[in-house]
């Protein structure tokens, strides 16, 4: 799959012929450095944008057959995301905002019930109905992934999810969606600056100039006491 930005001489190849798949249950981090192309790539898998050239196919449907009416339900339906700033709605309370998914997919039988039941896994059954700009950073990430993961979706997403949180939190952060993971044998894909905060994971995806390489790349310099 290729993404090209632009045209002409301003023409900026973000995606260069990567071709990749990942399995069901896996916890797959993306790494490289900024301006790589993590986010445009992240932006192809979540259906975000349409690349140039290739197909992205999500649980073995050719998502580039998908009109743009279809896409987003599509994209609700089968897709949870979570974002460097939580992109929780004020206006609304920590539960009501995990809720947002069911309620854009009118399928809402259970959705209070297994929203309750995630926003206790996350941590947060004391602060459900609080206005989510009333509650930490690290709270409303853990809102975050609730919010992400209540639609049970094939693949969550996540662009530096802990980009804008303190060390000691970025770390709780990645060990609950590690945890979450291993529980609901829910696919992930994070894009992530810090690797070393995700120490063992299913696999390493490395983005150098628009490629895509499996594993971690060797650091060019490094310097040891
Ligand atoms: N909408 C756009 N229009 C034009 N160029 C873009 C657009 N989005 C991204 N690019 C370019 O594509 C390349 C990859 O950008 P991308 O945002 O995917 O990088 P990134 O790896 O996520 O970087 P960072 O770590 O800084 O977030 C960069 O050269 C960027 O300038
Ligand atoms: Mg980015």
């Amino acid at each position: 799959m290729t993404k090209i930005f632009g045209e002409g001489p301003n023409q900026v190849k973000a995606l260069d012929d990567v071709s990749f798949s990942v399995e069901k249950g896996e916890f797959v981090i993306v790494v490289g450095s900024s301006g790589s192309g993590k986010s445009t790539l992240l932006n192809m898998i979540g259906l975000l944008d349409r690349p140039t050239k290739g197909k992205v196919f999500i649980d073995g449907i050719d998502t580039t057959k998908l009109n743009d009416g279809k896409i987003s339900a599509f994209r609700n339906k089968k897709l949870g995301f979570i974002f460097q700033f939580s992109n929780l709605l004020n206006d609304l309370t920590v539960l009501e905002n995990v809720l947002l998914p069911r309620q854009i997919g009118g399928t809402n039988g259970s959705a209070k019930k297994d929203a309750l039941e995630l926003l206790q896994a996350v941590g947060l059954e004391d602060q459900i109905n609080k206005r989510t700009n009333k509650i930490s950073g690290g709270q409303a990430q853990r809102a975050a992934i609730a919010r992400g993961l209540v639609n049970r979706p094939s693949i969550v997403l996540a662009d530096e999810p802990t980009g804008n949180l303190d060390s000691v939190t970025s770390m709780k952060i990645v060990q609950l969606m590690k945890t979450m993971a291993k529980k609901l044998n829910q696919t992930f894909i994070v894009v992530t600056h810090d690797r070393k905060d995700f120490s063992d994971v299913d696999r390493i995806i490395t983005i150098i100039d628009g490629r895509a390489f499996e594993g971690e790349q060797p650091t060019e310099l490094e310097m040891v006491a």
